[in-house]
């Protein structure tokens, strides 16, 4: 670059952008919006409205009443090429409002100004008050019939094939807060079987803070931002939410599994899901059993590293958004497989010592496996966010005959809560009529009028006994398939308000899983402690955490206490003797590497041979790869996706060099803080620090041919994870079989045994 006169190296740049770009890319990179490219000029030429893009889905065309329509998804959205009014009458300008004269003020008569802006008004909904921030999409589950003997839930049977829709989410955050904050994961299933919905509304942990959910505004109260100065925006890193989990003890196993990896997923599509509750299914006979559901992605579990969490929230804040999609438009379907583990219903309702209906306990996998019982695809997008995922609306008393609720005390509360919150938020009791909620089972219920009523519904008697609607509906019996409540023996016991003394074991389970972790995640764990305890204020809160650290281990205590220049005080409870369960640690395997993000780095004087077959070869493997060039467009006829400008490390999860770009015109200081990255006056400063983060980060990295030279000037050739070669296919080969163990954690010798 000519570094005396960067004007003229931009504009030498801007040309080379320029080139036409000959190449089609075929497959296409996801994320590109509408489904036909637009054109330059404004169209002008009348016609209907586009095509979905293929990877979007809608909910069925049912009716309120959950009748087929026959009628395409697309009926349900804007139809005709001409704009109109929202009754349909054809307008002929929508630019400028009706006025007495151009100058003049604008007439209370534009019936189209106002209902154009009246509607505008009224746009928005208030956000859900936790979970607020989510992201849909819709799928398909099949039954394997594996728990045929267990339930008479039809859409377990084998075969059995019933549509979906799936909201992950975070807690805390307001409706546009960033995907990858330190918090629990919402993982909440509808199922539209054909003997009504059935909503699994779980996280990605499988406990929770609080046992009784007449607790949940205080720990949500806990978490959200200070009501003073409403900061800080979906973290736990403060004095409200410490002060309440210290002082709260039963909190503190699900803490330490948000201080642990599973508090910073690597994507919605590496989680697990948990239905925490303990659930009781009922078959045929009216036997039943407990079970616990899992959710088990095909892609195993994996994590960001914190460093990465952190700078996504700034580069990317819808990250896992964008990541569920793409792999979706990308035809790398996010599959789970369900499974539940299976206790016998006695009347202690306990397993292994472990009270079922306590919250903030596992039951370890070692103990009672997850038997598989179905598998979930998620293969659509949705068409219109709001209508879809911002109006759906979970409850977890949404349940097909042949599943039940337990005395559970947080369920029982769930049970109230869900329905009562969407009458605000959704406005009004018909809410199950939008079509996202709509069931696909004929709905034949009493229940009447209110806001925004959907169905017409004929007769004269919705009520029961009738004679007039010729006694309609009519109660079903067992033999209709009626949902039957479990005639559960409940003891004759006092009315307390009291939890059973089983729930007072607040430590054990913390420390199972801190003793599952392998080193590395010890090590996070202590990290992350030590963050956000080092973000309180008060000193008097970390000095009451740690003491609830020292009931749980003295290692993770002492270390989390060095880290916040405080000793680290004596246990005041014996601690528990308990056996690991390896099943909780996320490493030490081999997974897929389906969907996965791979950045190709392709020097425009370098030999850009090999590039074209990488990329097609990442496609096949089920990947997608994104070029990385000097400038955005084409580089020597080659479309590339990023510019050194405008990719970032965290985008990907193995970087490759193809070469080892000079800086490019655009790499200064004075216009790209990451152009002060680094002193190289060969390669582009940008490259290293892409480099040097990925590294950081433990991801794979490969070059081949000049690239070699990238990892000179960056210091990290011949560290482990770190692979090149003479040929771009035999490095990539190197670089997938290391993304198959997620990370290279070899690079960070663990500390903590
Ligand atoms: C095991 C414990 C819990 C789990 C797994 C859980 C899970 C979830 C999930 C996944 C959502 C988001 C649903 C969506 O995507 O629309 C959600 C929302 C919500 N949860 Fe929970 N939750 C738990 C406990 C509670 C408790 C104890 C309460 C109240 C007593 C509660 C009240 C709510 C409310 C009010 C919403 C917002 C619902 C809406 O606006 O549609 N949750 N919960």
């Amino acid at each position: 670059m000519d570094r005396n006169n960067p004007a003229k190296a931009v504009k030498a740049a801007v040309e080379t952008a320029a080139e036409k770009v000959t190449d089609v890319l075929t497959p296409d990179v996801p994320g590109a919006p509408g489904s036909a490219p637009p054109t330059v000029d404004e169209p002008t030429t009348p016609h209907d409205p586009l095509p979905l893009k293929k990877e979007q889905g809608t909910p069925e065309t049912r009716t309120p009443t959950g009748a087929e329509t026959g009628v395409p998804p697309t009926a349900k959205g804007q139809q005709g090429a001409y704009l109109t009014t929202s009754q349909g009458a054809r307008l002929r300008d929508t630019d400028h409002s009706l006025k007495a004269g151009p100058r003049g003020p604008i007439l209370l008569q534009d019936h189209h100004f106002r209902e154009k802006i009246t509607h505008f008004d009224h746009e928005r909904i208030p956000e859900r008050v936790v979970h607020a921030r989510g992201t849909g999409a819709h799928g398909v589950f099949t039954g394997y019939g594996t728990a045929e003997p267990l339930t008479r839930a039809g859409f377990l049977k084998k075969g059995r094939e019933t549509q979906v829709f799936v909201r992950f989410s975070t807690v805390l955050g307001s409706r546009g807060s960033a995907d990858t904050v330190r918090d629990t994961r919402g993982f909440a299933t509808k199922f539209y079987t054909d003997e009504g919905t059935f909503d699994l509304v779980a996280n990605n942990m499988p406990v929770f803070f609080i046992q009784d959910a007449i607790k949940f505004p205080d720990i949500i109260h806990a978490g959200k931002p200070h009501p003073d100065r409403e900061i800080p925006q979906a973290q736990s890193a403060h004095d409200t939410f410490w002060d309440f989990v210290s002082l709260h003890t039963e909190a503190q196993h699900h803490t330490m599994w948000n201080m642990s990896d599973r508090g910073i997923p690597r994507s919605y599509r590496t989680m697990e899901g948990f239905g925490v509750h303990t659930f009781r299914l009922v078959n045929d006979a009216g036997e039943t059993v407990l079970v616990k559901f899992h959710w088990k992605p095909k892609l195993g579990v994996h994590s960001l590293v914190w460093e990465e969490a952190q700078l996504i929230n700034g580069v990317d804040p819808d990250f896992h958004r964008r990541d569920l999609y793409d792999a979706i438009e990308a035809g790398a379907y996010p599959e789970w497989e369900l499974g539940i583990q299976v206790f016998p219903d006695t009347p202690e309702e306990t397993f292994a010592g472990i009270d079922l209906l306590d919250p903030t306990k596992i039951v370890p996998e070692e103990l009672a496996p997850v038997q598989p019982i179905g598998r979930l695809v998620l293969n659509r997008t949705p068409t219109n966010f709001f209508a879809e995922t911002e109006q759906v609306a979970f409850h977890v008393g949404h349940l097909p005959p042949g599943i039940d609720v337990t005395n559970d005390p947080l369920l029982q509360g769930r049970l109230f809560s869900y329905v009562d919150t969407q009458l605000t938020r959704l406005g009004g009791p018909n809410f199950s009529q939008i079509p996202v909620n709509r069931p696909h089972a004929p709905v034949n219920d009493m229940l009447r009028d209110g806001f925004h009523q959907h169905a017409v519904h004929a007769g004269v008697a919705p009520y029961r006994p009738n004679s007039l609607d010729g006694g309609n509906p009519f109660p079903a019996g067992d033999r209709e398939n009626a949902f039957v409540d479990v005639p559960v023996t409940v003891a004759e016991a006092p009315k307390v308000r009291a939890a059973p003394a089983s729930f007072d074991d607040h430590f054990s389970q913390a420390r199972l899983f801190w003793l599952s972790m392998s080193p590395v995640e010890r090590e996070h764990i202590i990290r992350a402690y030590t963050f956000e305890l080092g973000k309180c204020y008060r000193q008097e809160i970390r000095e009451r955490q740690l003491r609830c650290l020292a009931n749980i281990d003295p290692v993770l205590c002492a270390q989390v206490a060095a880290g916040l220049g405080l000793p680290a005080p004596e246990p005041t409870v014996p601690l528990a003797d308990v056996q690991p369960s390896p099943a909780l640690s996320q490493v030490g395997r081999e997974w897929p590497a389906d969907g996965r993000m791979v950045g190709i780095v392709v020097d425009p004087d370098g030999d850009l041979d090999d590039v074209a077959q990488v990329r097609m070869a990442v496609f096949s493997a089920g990947m997608v790869p994104l070029l990385i060039g000097p400038h955005g467009g084409a580089v020597r006829g080659t479309p590339v996706q990023r510019s050194f400008a405008t990719a970032r490390s965290v985008e990907f999860d193995a970087i490759l060099l193809a070469g080892a770009p000079a800086p490019a015109p655009d790499a200064l200081p004075a216009r790209d803080a990451k152009a002060g990255a680094a002193g190289s006056e060969t390669v582009d400063p940008r490259v290293l620090l892409l480099v040097e983060e990925a590294w950081r980060h433990a991801k794979a990295i490969g070059a081949w041919g000049a690239g070699a030279e990238v990892l000179r000037q960056a210091g990290v050739a011949g560290t482990p994870g770190v692979v090149s070669g003479d040929s771009g296919g035999d490095v990539l080969a190197d670089v997938q079989s290391l993304m198959a163990a997620h990370r290279v954690w070899q690079r960070f010798p663990a500390s903590v045994g």
